[in-house]
């Protein structure tokens, strides 16, 4: 099975980015044929700032090794750096009806919040699709705000191959129901464009602090309270064992949960978890020139499967003569 799935740097990576996909990635490592990669083209639909992006891109790298992805066990790269992936977004985008992209929720949420409308925001989605299929990935491993630019690139695949005969694989959405939308401190889905992030590295005073801003309601301590619509047990159940969830569980429905007990303790669980993932991603960020040789070996074994795609897409269209 040939998975895909990719990650923007365009902030620090967070907790719902984990359980979302990181995770469920690293998760298939032994079993799959497995393509992961940091999207920066995507990245510059939002960061116009150069130190930001670049620094971005090789933090978000080292943040995937230091969870455990093996770069030999997978390929690994950057997105610009198999530049055949903006020649196919070009070739779909002359397939792509604009009613499409005029529905994709994402686009409009961003201008919402103030994003400016760039065509290439607009078009994001087709960058996106061509990710897909320029690998002929068969399961894509999303959070479910991907949902819908799924479908488009399921579209798009199937549009082409109506048209020009059959060249790609249609993609299936890989969305685990139990971490498809991981909530926020405020109950949103946690998003770096919400500002209600826990990211996944921060550690000591500066996690503890988010942890208690995580937003509870009033009920008091002995008060049956319900853990599925509780923020706090929402992330909470994320990290700890079956037994304590059980214990837990039945505080909430019972009496006794006390809120600021239950921070302290996802505080420790949360420390815990990344520890050793936090001392690796230190050691890889103090050597970048690591990080960069390991991601430019990733493209070029990337870039040759791009290649045999693009050039198959560039005779079914015409572009040969
Ligand atoms: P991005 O960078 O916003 O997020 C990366 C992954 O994390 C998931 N995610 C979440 N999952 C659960 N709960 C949350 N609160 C949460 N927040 C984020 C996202 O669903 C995503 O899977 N467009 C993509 C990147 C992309 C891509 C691709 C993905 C570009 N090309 C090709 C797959 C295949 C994005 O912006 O993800």
């Amino acid at each position: 099975m040939r998975i895909l799935s990719g990650i923007q740097p365009s902030g620090k990576l967070h907790i719902g980015n984990y359980f979302g996909m990181m995770k469920t990635m690293i998760g298939h490592m032994e079993r799959a044929q497995l393509y992961v990669f940091i999207v920066d083209l995507h990245a510059l639909t939002s960061v116009h700032d150069r130190d930001r992006l670049a620094q971005g891109t090789i933090e978000a790298a080292a943040d995937f090794l230091a969870l455990g992805l093996d770069p030999e066990k997978c390929l690994f790269w950057v997105q610009s750096d198999v530049p055949e992936v903006c020649e196919l977004t070009w070739i779909l985008s002359t397939l792509t009806p604009m009613g499409l992209l005029e529905r994709c929720h994402s686009y409009k949420d961003k201008i919402a919040k103030g994003i400016s409308p760039s065509h290439g925001l607009f078009a994001y989605p087709v960058l996106m699709a061509a990710d897909i299929l320029l690998y002929q990935a068969e399961q894509v491993p999303v959070g479910k705000d991907q949902k819908q630019h799924l479908e488009v690139a399921r579209d798009l695949a199937q549009k082409f191959n109506n048209e020009y005969g059959e060249t790609f694989v249609i993609p299936e959405p890989g969305i685990d129901e139990q971490t498809a939308t991981v909530p926020g401190l405020d109950g949103q889905k946690m998003s770096k464009s919400y500002d209600n992030t826990i990211p996944i590295f921060l550690d000591g005073k500066a996690l503890k602090k988010k942890i208690m801003a995580i937003q509870t309601d009033a009920t008091g301590v002995d008060e049956p309270k319900n853990p599925n619509t509780c923020n706090l047990f929402q992330i909470f159940r994320l990290f700890a064992s079956p037994s304590r969830l059980a214990e837990v569980r039945d505080l909430y429905l019972h009496g006794g949960a006390a809120y600021g007990h239950i921070k302290l303790e996802l505080f420790e669980l949360i420390s815990e978890h990344f520890a050793a993932a936090r001392a690796r991603k230190e050691e890889l960020l103090a050597d970048p020139g690591e990080v960069r040789r390991i991601m430019k070996q990733g493209a070029e074994k990337a870039r040759a499967q791009a290649v045999t795609t693009l050039d198959l897409v560039r005779d079914r269209v015409g572009l040969r003569y």
